[in-house]
């Protein structure tokens, strides 16, 4: 796909991967739709954007509830007059062992984001989609293909999306593409701080876990994602050794497992 000219609706464009997408996009001369709930942020975005010569407007939704979505779909129709990418990016995630959790209800939030937040999106937007013959664009983890230590509901909502994802590419072949993001830890974003922890608290108290050396920067995971978006892949690894994770699941899933293990124990508080 080239990018230039295209217009895309970013969720979640109010911090981290999203809000790079939009910038370095906008770069390449897309159109930018940044939604997320944190209007002044989206608007800090868009005004830096717009400033530098690039086109972006700022939509306010909570991707939870679908008829926000249909009207975050009605705003960018009413102000572009198409939609080529619709980027799933908005996410949240958690930090917990699951036997030490002591309020579960913090699962649905996450499941509400993640996964149905995430289809929410893609129903308003198919029809324009399939007209420009568009792409969908998810930000997912490695975590949603092994499962994950303290990662549970974070894991099954990834995992529920990945599954949605692959049968909306075969419902919709040779009207829109799907490109899956396949995500290691990416450095520079808010996602640790905003996730739950076994209370259902949010970590904004500064126990947020440190990024070892091994993270891929915000910078070069969103030009990845970009130069594999120019070049129509299905599936792109960040890094690239994640794309050993399927060949180890099957066939070396123990060693696999000892590497998690060891991960964790490096990422502790
Ligand atoms: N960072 C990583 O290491 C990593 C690794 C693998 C995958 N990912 C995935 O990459 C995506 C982006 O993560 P990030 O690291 O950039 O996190 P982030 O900095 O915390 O950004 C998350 C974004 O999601 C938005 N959001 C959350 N709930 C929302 C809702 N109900 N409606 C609309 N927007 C909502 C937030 O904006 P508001 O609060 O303003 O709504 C924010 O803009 C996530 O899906 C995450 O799972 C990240």
């Amino acid at each position: 796909m080239i990018t230039k000219g295209k217009v895309f609706i970013i969720t979640g464009a109010s911090s981290g991967i999203g809000g790079e997408l939009a910038n370095q996009l906008a770069k390449k001369g897309a159109m930018i739709v940044c939604a997320a709930r944190t209007l002044k942020k989206l608007e800090a975005i868009c005004t830096e954007i717009n400033k530098n010569g690039g086109s972006a407007i700022p939509v306010q939704v909570d991707i939870t509830d679908k008829a926000q979505c249909d009207k975050m779909v009605e705003k960018t129709i009413q102000s572009y007059n198409k939609i080529d990418g619709l980027v799933l990016n908005a996410g949240i995630s958690m930090w917990a062992k699951f036997d030490e959790i002591k309020d579960i209800s913090f699962f649905k939030t996450i499941m509400n984001t993640n996964y149905l937040g995430s289809i929410y999106c893609v129903h308003s937007a198919l029809p324009y989609l399939k007209e420009s013959k568009g792409k969908i664009i998810s930000c997912s983890t490695a975590q949603a293909i092994m499962g994950f230590p303290n990662h549970s509901g974070y894991v099954a909502s990834k995992h529920a999306l990945h599954g949605f994802l692959s049968t909306i590419r075969m419902e919709n072949k040779n009207e829109i593409t799907i490109l899956e993001a396949v995500l290691s830890w990416i450095k520079g974003t808010n996602l640790r701080r905003n996730s739950f922890g076994a209370e259902g608290e949010k970590k904004q108290d500064g126990s947020v876990r440190k990024h070892t050396n091994e993270s891929v920067s915000l910078h070069q995971c969103v030009k990845i994602i970009i130069q594999s978006i120019e070049k129509d892949l299905k599936t792109v690894y960040i890094p690239k050794k994640l794309s050993l994770i399927p060949f180890l699941k099957v066939f070396f899933n123990g060693f696999l497992e000892r590497k998690v293990s060891k991960a964790i124990s490096k990422n502790k508080k």
